[in-house]
């Protein structure tokens, strides 16, 4: 673990390598307590290590960001999408640097992405993650498989970045904390977006997570009760919703009263996640009434989204991270079809945009090494 960040109550699996198995411990808590935000960790950065591996393959998955009321400061993880980044030692490269040598996926989504590492997510996070560890004596070559869409509000570049700090993280033997992979991602997310961890923390620590802290950074997790089901749907409407342009229309002061509002609401979601109480997330989730008023009305056919999804059954709705995808929360896997259909019809109806739906479960994992290879 690095030394300037520590995990408590000491969670053997949350600091170590990622290919762990997901047996977390209740609301552990990662504080990089100090050290300033983006300054790897002294120890680590001085190491030069050895690499474990010839090549390591990291998955990272999507996420939610805000989840309503949890702005900037809470995700969650979805099961089963995700970005795929590979990592290999690389003689051609020139040591302690990193190359993208290809990028493939959906055609549209890795067509649009720049090659160069310092303008591509993967390569930010990737490059990061490699001055954390103080990689100077060799080269690294970085292919990136993009699963999600770009802009789609479902964590995409995060994803990206996820995966590649995990995965050179991983090909030196998974040296870093949560917090030095966080803080890998964050590099990305900055440049692309804005500085914000509600999808790269979730996306690598898996589940809910809630960021108490910027400065020093501090990262919650929110254990959803196991045993219990909870279920996304996912509704994607063919519409950009950049991120830089959605955060660029939100409010630079708010009323008392919708700070108290937000604030109940907001405590009242944690409560619900750490409860399991899928009702009371659901409110909680369609109760912002400070970036959503604002960003909804941007996203044609968005407010008749919600009351659709609402009216069809779901307990709660509203845009994923900063849009154009509509989220709602459900119990069970069965009434995801229909909510999902209706949300779709709306999107047409009122907003004259076709639209796709998905049904994703709570993933609980977060980013992990799915393969290597040994030199
Ligand atoms: N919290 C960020 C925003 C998430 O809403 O702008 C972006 O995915």
């Amino acid at each position: 673990m690095a030394a300037a960040c520590r995990t408590s109550p000491t969670p053997t699996n949350l600091s170590g390598p990622r290919g762990r198995s997901p047996s977390i411990p209740r609301f552990p808590t990662i504080r990089c307590a100090s050290q300033p935000l983006r300054t790897p960790s002294k120890t680590l950065a001085t190491a030069d290590p050895v690499p474990a591996f010839l090549s390591v393959t990291a998955f990272a998955p999507a996420t939610v960001a805000n989840l309503g009321p949890g702005f900037d400061f809470l995700g969650c993880a979805l099961d089963g999408v995700g970005d795929t980044v590979t990592v290999s030692v690389d003689p051609a490269i020139s040591p302690g640097t990193l190359s993208i040598s290809s990028i493939s996926g959906s055609a549209a989504s890795a067509a649009k992405l720049r090659r160069d590492p310092l303008w591509n997510c993967a390569g930010i996070a990737g490059i990061a993650a490699m001055r954390a560890l103080g990689v100077r004596s060799v080269g690294l070559s970085l292919h990136l498989e993009k699963g999600l869409p770009l802009g789609s509000g479902l964590g995409s570049s995060a994803a990206s970045a996820a995966a590649a700090a995990v995965a050179v993280d991983g090909l030196f033997g998974g040296r870093l904390s949560l917090g030095d992979l966080v803080l890998a991602g964050l590099e990305s997310e900055k440049k692309v977006s804005g500085y914000h961890a509600d999808n790269v923390a979730p996306s690598i620590m898996g589940g809910f997570v809630l960021i108490r802290s910027y400065d020093p950074l501090e990262l919650l997790r929110l254990e959803f009760p196991t045993g219990q089901d909870l279920y996304f749907v996912l509704v994607s409407p063919e519409f950009e919703a950049p991120t830089k342009k959605m955060r660029a229309a939100l409010p630079a002061e708010v009323k008392m009263k919708d700070h108290v509002h937000n604030c109940s609401q907001a405590a009242a979601l944690a409560a619900a996640v750490v409860q399991g109480d899928v009702k009371l997330l659901g409110m909680a989730m369609s109760s912002d009434g400070i970036v959503e008023p604002r960003r909804a009305p941007l996203i044609p056919g968005m407010v008749a989204v919600k009351k659709a999804a609402i009216e069809a059954g779901a307990f709660g709705c509203t845009i994923s991270g900063a849009g154009p995808t509509a989220v709602a929360v459900i119990d069970g896997e069965e009434k995801g079809k229909e909510i999902g259909d209706r949300m779709v019809e709306a999107f047409l109806r009122d907003g004259e945009l076709k639209a796709s739906a998905t049904v994703a479960r709570l993933d609980r994992i977060g980013a992990r090494v799915i393969s290597s290879s040994a030199f």
